[in-house]
């Protein structure tokens, strides 16, 4: 894949990692891409490079436009090996070229990194770099998804280059939205955004007040396609998920060691679904924890089952909960459900987890053995009160 341009002075130069499945503990079924952009300019100026590995291909679309002894600037919107990964390699063979990072999280992060002392161009809020004709707006966006983070703005393009944010994981060789139509792209875009973003909303309520504020043309986001004819809609969707915004659906989200907590889930699906509310039941032992994070995003109610085992939380069932605390789902209302032989413990360690995650905690079931019908009567009546709660 050559160099693919964007706008007039802007190229990606980036890389497609189609074969990358796990991201950090994020299920990449459908690949990623780490994208670089070239801004061709009196100044040449790189944003953001590559995974080290994917060195080589970065290097040959950018010495399509330029030798590398021509770059002026490589800006380093957050360090993260995904992006900055492929610095120290490049700056062997483009040492005039200036690093731009964010002032105090990007500097440190730059120098930890790489045990390095490199000299940096630090930038605060507002800094701005000349290129030539165009210059670069630089914009702090700590914690999308890093500290360090920071958004550059191209205002003679209107060209965004927003780091992480916006992004979706996604190996195509496509490039642009309308390649691939707003709604797939939108539906990637939320998982990445319940897997990154949803602990840090109140960062990106004001992140997104900025973006607004400048209207972009193109938002050129780090992994995935560019947003250059659905760029309205993505935003509109950021300031739902960043509001919390949920709709009626439920999720019933399970192990079971030989079928008890399973017999629960299914009573309290059909008693979400006497009520006319949308229900996903997930067995974890059979999905992906971040495809499921991914379905809370828009989801009211969570129904969380486990059996006990030696005394604790089945595994599976705890790694869940591990992610589930990091997201930090808030708004959301909680039952924990489960079944046990000889000692339980199960439930009470899934409300206190829930309510660790800001979820509020309406209820739990626990049973021994195999539930009776009157416990399964129970399941039930616990779907069927969760699903009046979240309806409208
Ligand atoms: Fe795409 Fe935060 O790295």
């Amino acid at each position: 894949m050559k160099a693919i341009p964007v706008t007039d002075s802007v190229y990606w130069v980036g890389a497609v990692d189609w074969n990358i499945r796990n991201f950090h503990h994020i299920h990449t079924p459908r690949g990623s891409s780490y994208n670089a952009y070239l801004i061709l300019d009196e100044k040449p100026t790189l944003i953001d490079t590559v995974k080290a590995s994917f060195y080589g291909e970065m290097k040959e679309r950018i010495e399509e436009k330029l030798s590398l002894r021509e770059l002026a600037h490589i800006v380093s919107l957050h360090v993260e090996p995904d992006h900055s990964g492929s610095l120290a390699l490049l700056r062997q063979e483009a040492p005039q070229a200036q690093i731009v990072t964010s002032q105090r999280f990007g500097e440190a992060g730059l120098a930890r990194t790489f045990q390095a002392s490199w000299p940096l161009m630090p930038m605060g809020e507002g800094g701005q770099l000349s290129l030539g004709k165009g210059q670069l707006q630089f914009y702090l966006t700590p914690m999308l998804h890093w500290p360090d983070n920071m958004m550059a703005y191209l205002e003679r393009e209107g060209v965004l280059f927003s780091s992480d944010a916006f992004g979706q994981t996604l190996a195509t060789s496509r490039r642009f939205d309308d390649e691939v139509g707003a709604g797939f792209l939108l539906g990637e875009a939320s998982g990445y955004f319940a897997n990154i973003f949803l602990p840090y909303l109140n960062q990106v309520r004001r992140a997104l007040e900025k973006v607004e504020g400048l209207g972009p043309k193109v938002i050129a986001p780090s992994h995935g396609l560019i947003w250059r004819k659905y760029g309205k809609e993505i935003l509109k969707n950021y300031g739902k998920w960043a509001r919390g915004e949920t709709r009626p659906l439920v999720l019933v989200i399970y192990d079971t060691m030989w079928g008890s907590t399973e017999r629960m889930a299914q009573a309290i699906a059909q008693g979400v679904v006497d009520e006319g509310v949308e229900v996903q039941l997930h067995n974890l032992s059979l999905g992906q924890e971040s495809d499921i994070i991914g379905q809370i995003l828009e989801a009211r109610g969570l129904f969380i089952g486990s059996p006990t085992m030696h005394n604790e939380v089945y595994p599976t069932v705890a790694s869940f909960l591990s992610c589930l605390k990091g997201v930090r789902p808030r708004g959301r209302l909680g039952v924990a459900f489960g079944s046990f032989g000889w000692s339980g413990g199960a439930v009470k360690a899934i409300q206190d987890s829930l309510r660790e995650g800001g979820v509020e905690v309406i209820g739990g079931v626990e049973v021994k053995f195999t539930p009776t019908a009157e416990e399964l009567t129970q399941c039930l009546e616990l779907g069927r009160e969760m699903a009046r709660r979240v309806r409208p």
